[in-house]
């Protein structure tokens, strides 16, 4: 039951939706194209009618006779030929203007053709009268307005009345009339209707389509943006590890290495030295120490920046009070934390929460020119909610490179977060400075 009220709502809200409340462009389009759809409709109606007309011509040879058959052989005649001229027309000037005119003329001049074959071939009583229901059925899939379609259809009722009953004066006033004609109106207000519904649809469907072409247009852009700046990133990504690697590779060679030497050549004076008088290397001892304890922490300095170990040992609150303690120390940048206990979080969400706020605080100090960086941390439903908001000068939208103009740090921040399936933001903050927040699924 819900079902049929649903598709009747469908229905009737086809009928009243007008042309306007519709794709306005689109719907002028389709109009536009009415000409050519109506030719090649046309020419289907004609097609079908010629083949029907020379296909059952045998058949009245076996079934009818005398004047029926007369009558019928005539109005096939009428038929045939008409159907062959428009299909000429529509082959070669289907550009016309005045087709859908020739089309309904033929139409009209067939169907009274028809009204006085059937006529002839027998009186109301025999079935031959209702056999003139059938020409209304040919204009259902011409795309006319309601009201073209309304004058057309009445005009191809009337004429078939005009062959048949104004033709035949001896008929009029039989019974069997007011049943035809009752019948009659019946047929050309369901063929009105059954048209106008088929119209609407085809007018939706093609508006339909327009959208979607438009739709699948803009998304192809969107997909080509998308990749263009994903291709972009990837590129950047190399250029960072890379330079990321000539930079380790320099501190390697010129603080640990020169330290190593260092403490090669101590050794080796160490050990000239214990020959001669081992009481005398107390003092080289220490310098070794010394020297082993500043490769200890230069070593654990690099290790930290490339990945602090605090972050899978202490937790992402710890890991994110380091950096933003080491940010303050080199900057001068008050940086504050804010979170609450998260214990028990996935790998992958530390690591993407570690990496965001690590760009974010890279620039505030590269941009931003703040003198407060606040962080937050905190648990929102099933999510963890991460936000970095500094008083500096704002993110300006002109060089933000969300698409890839300046550099690939939001980029990079948005990927990541993304490829959890977290969601992110970069915001100018009020009342100044600039809001980067995200949220990760947990
Ligand atoms: N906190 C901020 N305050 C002001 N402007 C910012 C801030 N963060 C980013 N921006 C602006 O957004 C732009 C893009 O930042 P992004 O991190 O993507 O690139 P970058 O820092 O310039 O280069 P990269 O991060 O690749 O080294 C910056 O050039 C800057 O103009
Ligand atoms: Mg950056």
């Amino acid at each position: 039951m819900a079902r049929l009220s649903e598709t009747l709502r469908e229905g009737l809200s086809l009928w009243g939706a007008r042309a306007g409340s519709q794709d306005e462009g689109a719907v002028l389009e389709f109009d536009a194209r009415r000409h050519r759809k109506f030719v090649a409709h046309g020419a289907s109606v004609a097609a079908v009618a010629l083949v029907g007309a020379l296909l059952f011509w045998p058949i009245d040879w076996l079934v009818l006779e005398g004047a029926a058959r007369g009558a019928f052989v005539r109005w096939r005649v009428v038929v045939a030929l008409s159907a062959a001229i428009y299909l000429s027309l529509a082959r070669w000037s289907a550009g016309a203007r005045a087709m859908p005119s020739i089309f309904v003329a033929m139409l009209v001049a067939c169907t009274t053709v028809a009204g006085d074959a059937m006529a002839r071939a027998g009186d109301p009583q025999t079935p031959f009268l209702h056999l003139l229901y059938l020409p209304l059925f040919a204009t259902i899939t011409l795309p006319f307005t309601l009201s073209t379609r309304i004058a057309v259809t009445v005009c191809v009722a009337l004429s078939a009345a005009l062959g048949y009953w104004g033709l035949h004066p001896s008929y009029r006033g039989h019974p069997a009339g007011a049943l035809w004609w009752s019948v009659m109106l019946s047929v050309t207000s369901l063929v009105v209707w059954l048209g106008h519904t088929l119209f609407l649809l085809a007018r939706e469907n093609f508006v339909h389509q327009r959208r979607l072409a438009t739709f699948n247009q803009e998304l192809e852009l969107h997909v080509a943006e998308r990749t263009a700046e994903l291709r972009a990133l990837l590129a950047h990504i190399e250029g960072v590890r890379e330079d990321e690697r000539t930079r380790i590779a320099r501190e390697l060679h010129d603080e640990l290495g020169q330290e190593l030497t260092g403490l090669a050549f101590v050794a080796r004076h160490t050990s000239e030295r214990f020959e001669r008088d081992p009481s005398a290397i107390r003092g080289n001892l220490g310098e070794i120490e010394s020297g082993l304890q500043r490769t200890t922490s230069l070593v654990r300095e690099l290790v930290s920046e490339l990945r602090p170990r605090m972050l899978d040992d202490l937790g992402l609150v710890a890991a994110v009070e380091w950096l933003a303690r080491r940010t303050e120390e080199r900057s001068g940048v008050r940086c504050l934390v804010r979170s609450e206990e998260l214990d028990g979080l996935p790998v992958a969400v530390r690591t993407v929460a570690f990496r965001v706020v690590q760009e974010a605080l890279t620039n505030v100090l590269k941009h931003a020119n703040a003198s407060t960086v606040d962080v937050e941390l905190r648990r929102e439903e099933d999510t963890l909610v991460v936000s970095v908001r500094d008083d500096g000068v704002g993110l300006d939208p002109q060089r933000v490179s969300m698409t890839r103009r300046g550099g690939a740090g939001l980029l990079g921040m948005r990927e990541r977060v993304q490829s959890i399936g977290g969601t992110f933001s970069a915001l100018r903050a009020q009342p100044k400075g600039t809001l980067i927040r995200c949220t990760l699924p947990l």
